[in-house]
C-alpha cells in the first residue's frame, strides 16, 4: 500500500514539474511503461498473500487511471500554452482592409471630369424646389397629362402664391431655369447632378436616385454640338467603341426631343439577350425650348441651346452590365467591393 502511494506521489510531482511536450512524452513510458515501478508492482501482485491482492490490484488500477488522467491534462495545457507562445513567421499577414468610395460617387466624379474637359462646370440646385422650377417653368402645366410620368413626391408644406407646391425633384431639369437666372446672360454651360425622387421600384428604378443635367446656350448652337457632346461623353466614359444615335422622342421643355441609345457593351451593337436590338437607352435630351429660355430670361431669337438628364445608376448599370440597379442601395459589401 505504502509502495503504491509512493509511487503515485512521485509521478505526479514529475508529470506536473514537465516544461515541455519533449519532458512530457519521455515520462510517458517511464511511468506507464512495460518496465516501470508501476509495471513492476502488478507482475509482483501474485507474490502477495491472496487476503490484501485483490485490494492491491485495486490501487495499483486506480493509481494508473488517475495518473493517466492526470497526464493527459498537463499535455492539454502544455500544447495550448506554446500554440500562444510560439510565432509561425510562414503564415500568411493580416491585411488591412481599405475602403473605397461607393460606385455612385465614383461614377459622379468621373461624369464631372468628362464634362468639364468640354467646358462644363458643376452647379448644384435644390433637392426640394418649387413646382415652377420643376414643371411649369419648363413648359408643364399643372394637369398636364405628361406630369404624371414624373410621379412626384409632394411636399406637405404652405404654397407660394408664384411657386406653387414644394415637391422632392424628380429630375434634374429644375436647374435649368435656375441656371438662366443665376447666369442671366449666356454662354452657360452647366452640369447639375442631384439625388431625384420618384414612386418607382422595380429592377431598374429605385425611389432615391442621382441624374445628371447638362445645359448648354449660346449663339448658334445647334444638334451637331449636341451629338458631338454626347459621342465625346460615351466615348470616354463607356469606352472608345461605343457609339450613339439618336432617337426621336417627346419632352415639353426641349424640341426637337431625344432619346439618346448607346451600343451594348456586351454584343458591340450586334443584339444579344441584354439588349435585345443592339442599343441600350441612356436617357432624354433635346434643343431647349424657347419657352424654356423665355421662363429664363434669355431671348431665344438670339440664343439656342442643348440639355440632357441622364441617370446616374442607370449609367453605371450600363457601363457593368448590373442586372438590377437596387444592389447599389442594399448595402452588400460582397457586392460593394468588387467595384
Ligand atoms: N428630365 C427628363 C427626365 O427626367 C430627362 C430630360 C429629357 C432632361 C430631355 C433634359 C432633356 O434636359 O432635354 O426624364
Amino acid at each position: 500500500m505504502d509502495n503504491i502511494k509512493k509511487l503515485r506521489e512521485e509521478a505526479e510531482t514529475k508529470i506536473l514539474s514537465a516544461q515541455n511536450l519533449e519532458d512530457l512524452n519521455k515520462l510517458y513510458i517511464e511511468i506507464f511503461g512495460k518496465n516501470s515501478a508501476l509495471a513492476n508492482l502488478t507482475k509482483n501482485l501474485s507474490s502477495l498473500p491472496p487476503e490484501s491482492r485483490r485490494q492491491a490490484g485495486a490501487n495499483i488500477n486506480q493509481a494508473k487511471q488517475d495518473l493517466e488522467k492526470l497526464y493527459q491534462t498537463k499535455r492539454v495545457s502544455l500544447v495550448t500554452n506554446r500554440k500562444s507562445t510560439q510565432i509561425d513567421v510562414t503564415a500568411p499577414g493580416k491585411k488591412q482592409q481599405l475602403g473605397h468610395l461607393h460606385l455612385v460617387s465614383q461614377a459622379i466624379e468621373e461624369i464631372v471630369e468628362i464634362f468639364s474637359k468640354l467646358g462644363f462646370s458643376l452647379q448644384s440646385y435644390p433637392e426640394v424646389d418649387w413646382d415652377w422650377y420643376a414643371f411649369e417653368a419648363l413648359n408643364m402645366p399643372k394637369g398636364h397629362p405628361a406630369r404624371d410620368d414624373w410621379e412626384t413626391f409632394f411636399v406637405d408644406a404652405p404654397q407660394n402664391p408664384k411657386y406653387g407646391r414644394q415637391v422632392l425633384t424628380p429630375h434634374t431639369s429644375n436647374g435649368q431655369v435656375r441656371e438662366m437666372e443665376a447666369v442671366k446672360t449666356p454662354p452657360i454651360r452647366m452640369i447639375n447632378i442631384s439625388r431625384c425622387y420618384r414612386r418607382q421600384i422595380d429592377v431598374s428604378h429605385t425611389p432615391m436616385f442621382h441624374q445628371f443635367e447638362g445645359l448648354l446656350v449660346d449663339k448658334k448652337v445647334s444638334i451637331t454640338d449636341l451629338k458631338g457632346t454626347f459621342d465625346f461623353f460615351t466615348k470616354t466614359f463607356f469606352g472608345p467603341n461605343r457609339i450613339t444615335r439618336l432617337r426621336p422622342h417627346h419632352f415639353r421643355f426641349t424640341e426637337p426631343s431625344f432619346e439618346v441609345d448607346v451600343t451594348c457593351g456586351v454584343c458591340a451593337g450586334r443584339g444579344c439577350r441584354l439588349c435585345k436590338e443592339g442599343w441600350l437607352e441612356l436617357g432624354g435630351s433635346g434643343m431647349v425650348h424657347p419657352k424654356v429660355l423665355e421662363a429664363g430670361k434669355i431671348d431665344p431669337k438670339t440664343y439656342t441651346g442643348f440639355a440632357f438628364g441622364w441617370g446616374i445608376e442607370r449609367t453605371i448599370a450600363m457601363k457593368t452590365e448590373l442586372p438590377d440597379i437596387r444592389l447599389l442601395y442594399q448595402n452588400d459589401i460582397r457586392f460593394l467591393e468588387q467595384f
